[in-house]
């Protein structure tokens, strides 16, 4: 371990607030979120994500800052030093290796779906108009079928985030934080007063928040459990590598709080926004992952000032997948830099070489010029289902257990700070509720009980 190097600081806890904030709020929250609740019957799948995001999201955010405090290094050596702490196996230190290695997985598609979203921004700053549905899905699967287009957009993307990456922790990912999250919370306040002024909101509210028991499948409670560890960034070291750099006087209890309340604002916020533009333009909620690239340019297309919302929209949505970009790269590039002693830079650009090529494979099998398949998947998919249903599960499982059964009350009690009754609650529902809970997407899952997500 290279110790010569001082480990940065978050300049305070609410610049933490705001990283750990800008890793939640993503693609996830926007694109997946709309596509995947207008799938699953709207409010069925929007309430239970909320029961699960508030039941396991927010135990497991706060076992993963407390891992990576206590351990103060990168995910794999946090595991490390809080396993030789507390006299457990240093095996547990691939659990980092699992989270540093699916968090590059991630970004390979991650950068893909990101660079889509840049080249709709650069069509809606253009001018460009779809008047049909038609025009609509010909303009997506344009887009999706020339590798050369959607590989270059991967390409800037990868740059932007290297380039944060670079810079550092406090000089690199802070102040891009501090730059992008309040312009993003800003449009997004703008979009949601226009999606309800020129939309139907009320329709939007209605499908999203009226609960019908009907609609409650196995497979929408899968789902929506599944979106709530993506939409938390849980699983994957991004969480563990931001803790590392919060001081120890933080309260890690008041912070999750916050973290978890502003994701499911932004989340619900964006969502009535989309819906409400969807339902007042007669265009329908359920049209897959290409809902927000085919519904919503349509509906700018038609509204009043609709270039300068689609502009502002796109521009979001890329702010919310740039500050998450880069927190998937963290982990991996701070084992780099503390492990190997490599400078920043060099890891950073290091890193990105593998997560750009297989990005590429990404663009060439998702396109019918070149497309090919990966044990029936198309690569984004199959990368996307190999991290959501057996990586973050199977993490989140061994961190719960880890935290919960492992390190051993002293420690945990002394580094989550909470007192009384409210460290009680949460110790135990990671002990018991998290585990069972996991346990049972997981084997719900496995024998393919999700065959309504879309
Ligand atoms: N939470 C991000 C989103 O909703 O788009 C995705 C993500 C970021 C997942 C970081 C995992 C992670 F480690």
């Amino acid at each position: 371990m290279n110790q010569s190097v001082p480990r940065s600081t978050w300049t305070s806890h609410w610049a933490f607030i705001l990283v750990t904030i800008g890793s939640a709020v993503g693609l996830g929250n926007i694109w997946k979120f709309s596509y995947l609740a207008g799938a699953n019957g709207g409010s069925a799948f929007v309430l239970v994500y909320l029961c699960f995001v508030a039941l396991i999201g927010l135990p497991l955010l706060m076992a993963e800052i407390l891992i990576g405090r206590r351990g103060r290094g990168n995910p794999v050596s946090a595991m490390l030093k809080t396993a030789e702490e507390s006299g457990n196996s240093p095996w547990w230190a691939l659990l980092g290796w699992v989270g540093a290695l699916g968090a590059l997985a991630i970004l390979s598609f991650y950068s893909v779906v990101a660079g889509w979203i840049a080249d709709y921004l650069c069509q809606a700053v253009m001018g460009v108009q779809v008047d049909t549905p038609e025009k609509a899905a010909q303009g997506f699967s344009n887009l999706k079928d020339n590798p050369l287009r959607t590989g270059f957009w991967h390409t800037v993307f990868m740059v932007l985030t290297v380039w944060v990456v670079a810079r550092g922790v406090v000089r690199g990912i802070e102040t891009a934080n501090k730059i992008m999250m309040p312009l993003l919370f800003l449009i997004l306040l703008l979009l949601a007063v226009w999606g309800a002024k020129v939309g139907n909101m009320p329709m939007a509210m209605h499908f999203m928040f009226d609960f019908k028991a009907e609609a409650l499948t196995p497979g929408v409670v899968l789902a929506a459990m599944g979106h709530a560890f993506f939409s938390l960034s849980l699983g994957m070291g991004a969480i563990m590598a931001y803790g590392s750099y919060l001081d120890r006087e933080t309260s890690i209890g008041s912070t999750s709080l916050w973290v978890v309340a502003a994701n499911v604002v932004i989340g619900l916020l964006s969502g009535m926004a989309i819906f409400s533009l969807t339902f007042g333009y007669g265009l329908s909620p359920s049209s897959g992952p290409g809902l927000i690239l085919q519904a919503l340019p349509l509906a700018f297309s038609h509204m009043p000032f609709g270039q300068i919302f689609s502009v502002l929209f796109f521009l979001f949505v890329l702010f919310a997948a740039w500050t998450s970009s880069i927190s998937l790269m963290e982990p991996f590039v701070s084992w780099l830099t503390e492990r190997c002693g490599m400078r920043r830079a060099r890891a950073a650009w290091g890193t990105c070489v593998p997560v750009w090529l297989l990005g590429l494979a990404v663009c060439l099998s998702s396109s019918s010029v070149a497309g090919f398949k990966v044990f029936g998947y198309d690569l984004l998919d199959g990368l996307d289902q190999l991290t959501n249903r057996i990586m973050m599960p199977l993490s989140g499982l061994a961190i719960a257990v880890y935290v919960g059964w492992m390190l051993g009350r002293p420690i945990v009690a002394d580094e989550a700070g909470l007192k009384g009754r409210a460290f009680s609650l949460w110790f135990n529902v990671l002990r018991y509720i998290v585990p069972i809970g996991i346990t049972l997407v997981f084997l719900g899952l496995l024998i393919g009980l999700d065959k309504s997500i879309a």
